[in-house]
């Protein structure tokens, strides 16, 4: 007999940086500056990332676009693909995700894309513990999920290769 099951998953929304706590407005202000490097002439759409790891190191990227657009690389996957390429096995804790576009206020929270989620997914299912997220615009509320499987959910991981 079929059921029906509801998948959901809580985020705690903040209305300002005030309400964060030190670590995290810390590792959001990285994410800002990191911002600020982002290549995105074409969008003009500036994402900024910060990657804090296990040993508390952070890594950060922005977007590279490219003149052949799929050729370009997002903010989040260059951030965690920089993190794992420098300090390979060591767990990533919380991603810090930040959007400003240079032709109006982003006033909504950065939304990570579908092959961003599936990246950072990859390194959530390796590591065995969960990857927080924050996400925030150029203002506005900034939204804390605790793990990223929440926002891909029934997500694809090395499991159906075997
Ligand atoms: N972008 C990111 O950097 N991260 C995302 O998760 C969404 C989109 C970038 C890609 C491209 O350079 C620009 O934003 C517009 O799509």
């Amino acid at each position: 007999m079929a059921k029906k099951k509801k998948i959901s998953f809580d985020i705690t929304v903040y209305d300002s940086l005030n309400e964060l706590k030190e670590s995290d407005r810390k590792l959001l202000g990285l994410a800002v500056e990191a911002r600020k490097n982002a290549y995105a002439p074409y969008s003009k759409f500036n994402v900024g990332a910060a990657v804090l790891l296990e040993n508390g190191e952070v890594e950060i990227g922005s977007n590279q676009e490219n003149a052949s657009y799929p050729s370009g690389l997002c903010a989040e996957r260059v951030a965690i693909f920089h993190a794992g390429a420098k300090f390979p096995g060591v767990p990533v804790k919380t991603i810090a995700i930040t959007a400003a576009s240079e032709d109006y206020e982003v006033t909504v929270p950065a939304a990570p894309c579908g092959n961003c989620r599936q990246a950072i997914f990859e390194y959530e299912f390796k590591q065995k513990s969960p990857i927080r997220l924050l996400l925030m615009g150029a203002s506005g509320s900034i939204v804390e999920c605790a793990s990223l499987e929440d926002i891909l959910p029934l997500g694809f991981n090395n499991t159906y290769l075997k």
